[in-house]
């Protein structure tokens, strides 16, 4: 059994990230803000005794850091982070506002490196510590002016430095056998995906688990989509 944090575990791809590797029979540590508005896992908290719901907002210092402060106090391991909470804003660079701006920052660079940051102790103790950070296309520089949808500024600037800190972390961490990867889910059906999107989110996690399990021990620092492939940064 692995031990595996998930943040933003409340709905979308989070939650079906939780379903799925709970399924497997690992233990969870499922992540979430707004305890009053976490349903769906309180019920799969009822079905798998390994599911555990922390409270976590990853735009909050004092939040990370008593999450994480419990879990070290406790000796706990983690086998595997999923930096998975994240928020879009759709405005162009002439619509986004400072507030914005720095709100998206908060969560999709700052939260996941505090974070990843907060969560090295218990990563220590696992045998094959991974984090993998949720990225997306939107954060490649070099897909920028193809087919591929863009203009939601302050999100793709947030990937593509969400993408910089998996490979600076990647380094940095692994000295101590951390390794770190973004990963792209493709688009997917959630709240911020959309209902036109491509895949179903349980499509979407079927396959990223499945590129995971595929990966090599030596694989770290690199971006990864939902289909195992590598994406250019
Ligand atoms: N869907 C796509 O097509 C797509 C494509 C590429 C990448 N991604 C990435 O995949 C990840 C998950 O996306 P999704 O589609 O599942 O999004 P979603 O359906 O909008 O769910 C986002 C999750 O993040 C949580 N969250 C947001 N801010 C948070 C904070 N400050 N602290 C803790 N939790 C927070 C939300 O919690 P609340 O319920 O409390 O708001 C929710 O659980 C994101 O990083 C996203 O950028 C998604």
């Amino acid at each position: 059994m692995n031990t595996i944090f998930i943040t933003g575990a409340n709905r979308g791809i989070g939650l079906e990230l939780t379903k799925q590797l709970a399924k497997e029979g690992n233990k969870i540590l499922a992540g979430c803000r707004n305890l009053k508005g976490a349903d769906e896992l309180r019920i799969l908290q009822k079905d798998f005794e390994h599911v555990h719901v922390m409270e976590l907002a990853v735009d909050d210092e004092d939040s990370v850091d008593q999450c994480f402060k419990k879990l070290s106090e406790n000796n706990q391991k983690i086998d595997l982070l999923f930096n998975n909470a994240g928020i879009i804003d759709w405005s162009d660079l002439n619509a986004v506002t400072f507030d914005s701006l720095e709100k998206v920052y908060r969560t999709n660079l700052i939260g996941a490196l505090l974070v990843m940051r907060a969560s090295v102790p218990c990563l220590r103790k696992s045998e094959q510590p991974l984090v993998v950070n949720l990225s997306s296309r939107l954060g490649s520089i070099s897909l920028r002016g193809n087919t591929q949808l863009g203009g939601a500024i302050a999100y793709q600037c947030s990937k593509a430095a969400l993408n910089m800190l998996t490979k600076q972390s990647a380094i940095d961490l692994s000295a101590l056998g951390i390794r770190v990867l973004s990963m792209s889910p493709g688009w997917v059906r959630t709240e911020m995906g959309g209902s036109e999107a491509k895949y179903e989110v349980d499509e979407s996690v079927r396959s990223m688990l499945q590129a995971l399990r595929k990966l090599q021990p030596s694989d770290s620092g690199i971006f990864l989509g939902e289909d195992g492939k590598e994406i250019s940064w």
